[in-house]
């Protein structure tokens, strides 16, 4: 055996999703033999053609890698690709019911195709984000669906902390694993599972399931808390004179509290936060304690979009007859995803009031225009700012820093920008004649 397949594993992969594809192609790099399982035909063909169903930086390279390598496979049967595996990940959605909890019917059906067709010795792997007591809820499906207990099937958790943008490298070499089990043997295949990360020196935390699965809520909520915190304090440095920026490298500056994610702006958007938020607080609600702070959280990040509408209609007076250039579609840059995107909040606010939108993004347009057909789209910043009264900042794109701003207030009909992610500085902006709304510091008119 060589170094490379030294401890290689039989892995399975339910799920082909932005997490579940992520996993599917590090484990392949690991050395590990993978097989990715959809039940969407089409998206498994394209995928065993070496297709990439969604943009993400570096994964149509390591697709093509393991592909060749023959170490990933894809099938849309689930039945045999359970069979032989001797690790089960769920990477299935867990989309959102209308009351905010999650909807687990996808992850039960995993569960049952397990009792049917899994080894005796199974380990069942949760990496979609699940509430706190699902391993549970997938034990006893596998015990009444075999009419028996468990017997030897093991399930672990097992949390993903990708980020869209950086999922590979976050996958490939992550801050830190998470593993929760109940029993030795689950905690030794996942060490086993990702002995070259281990070996590379990635923390390794061990703790049960219940544990796992709240860690990775409580982390997400947290995230949410510390960005809806510093967009409160920059409502409140509005209106008293305070810089927003400034405060943050004052707080970021204690250890305890870290800079990171105290970027002021029009908030966050994206697959995870605003489902993961709901989903715990219904988790909490459920476990009989209220938790309003979560509430509180999702409360400020909309009036992070209501504070850049109010500057824009402050500048333009009339939104009627106006056209506003969004720059930045994305929920975040580095992405396609316009999943509850806040620039795609604001876009529909904007044409609601009557302004006509126009807006460009370097990834996200095909799927903002999907979702919002009245909005028009420009092929870059200059294009799309052409004859504006005004330019919103709402996805901070490298390409939107390394702008010609004198260029960019020549072709606009108002020398307007609400700067909703703190982009362009307000001593350059002044400088330059435009009048300019940052957020969170003082708005020059
Ligand atoms: C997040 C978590 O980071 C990840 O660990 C988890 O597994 C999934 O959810 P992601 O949704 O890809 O990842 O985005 P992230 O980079 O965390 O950003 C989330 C949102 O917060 C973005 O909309 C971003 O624009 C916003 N944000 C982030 C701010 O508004 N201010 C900040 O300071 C940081």
């Amino acid at each position: 055996m060589s170094d490379e397949t030294r401890g290689a594993m039989r892995v399975g992969v339910i799920g082909t999703g932005h997490v579940g594809l992520v996993t599917c192609v590090t484990l392949a790099e690991f050395g590990h033999d993978v097989v990715g399982v959809d039940a969407d035909e089409e998206k498994v063909a394209r995928l065993q053609e070496g297709k990439v169903p969604f943009f993400e930086p570096g994964l149509q390279q390591l697709l093509d890698k393991t592909l060749s390598q023959g170490r990933l496979t894809f099938s849309t049967d689930a039945a045999s690709a359970i069979a032989d595996r001797e690790i089960v990940f769920i990477c299935v959605g867990t989309p959102p019911r209308a009351s905010g909890e999650a909807n687990l019917v996808a992850v039960e059906n995993v569960a049952r195709q397990v009792a049917k067709d899994g080894s005796s010795s199974l380990i069942v792997v949760e990496k979609s984000t699940v509430p706190t007591g699902t391993a549970d809820r997938i034990r006893r499906t596998i015990a009444l669906e075999m009419r028996a207990s468990v017997g030897g099937i093991e399930v672990v958790s097992n949390p993903e902390f990708l980020r869209e943008g950086t999922a590979i490298e976050d996958s490939l070499r992550p801050s830190r694993i998470l593993v929760g089990a109940d029993s030795p043997r689950g905690h030794a295949a996942m060490r086993r599972l990702y002995a070259r990360s281990l070996e590379e020196g990635t923390p390794l935390i061990e703790t049960n399931i219940k544990t796992a699965e709240l860690a990775k809520h409580a982390a997400n909520a947290f995230l949410a808390l510390k960005i809806s915190y510093v967009n409160a304090l920059a409502r409140v440095c509005e209106r008293t004179g305070a810089d927003v920026v400034a405060v943050a490298d004052v707080m970021g500056s204690d250890p305890r509290i870290g800079r990171a994610f105290l970027d002021a702006g029009l908030g966050y958007g994206g697959f995870c936060f605003p489902k993961d938020l709901d989903a715990f607080e219904h988790l909490a609600a459920q476990a009989g304690y209220d938790f309003p702070l979560l509430r509180e959280i999702r409360r400020i990040n909309e009036e992070a979009v209501d504070a850049v509408l109010v500057k824009v209609r402050e500048g333009l007076w009339n939104l009627e007859g106006k056209r506003v250039a969004l720059f930045g579609l994305a929920f975040k840059p580095g992405t396609d995803d316009i999943r509850f995107s806040p620039a795609l909040s604001l876009a529909r606010r904007l044409i609601e009031e009557g302004a006509t939108v126009v807006g460009y993004d370097p990834e996200a347009m095909a799927g903002a225009k999907e979702e919002i057909p009245e909005l028009e789209l420009a092929s870059d910043g200059y294009a799309a700012a052409a004859d504006a009264h005004c330019v919103v900042i709402c996805t901070e794109w490298a390409e939107f820093r390394d702008m010609d701003l004198n260029v960019l207030s020549e072709m606009m009909a108002y020398p307007m920008v609400v700067d909703g992610r703190n982009v362009f500085g307000p001593d350059e902006m002044r400088s330059l004649g435009f009048t300019y709304y940052p957020t969170g510091r003082q708005a020059i008119a």
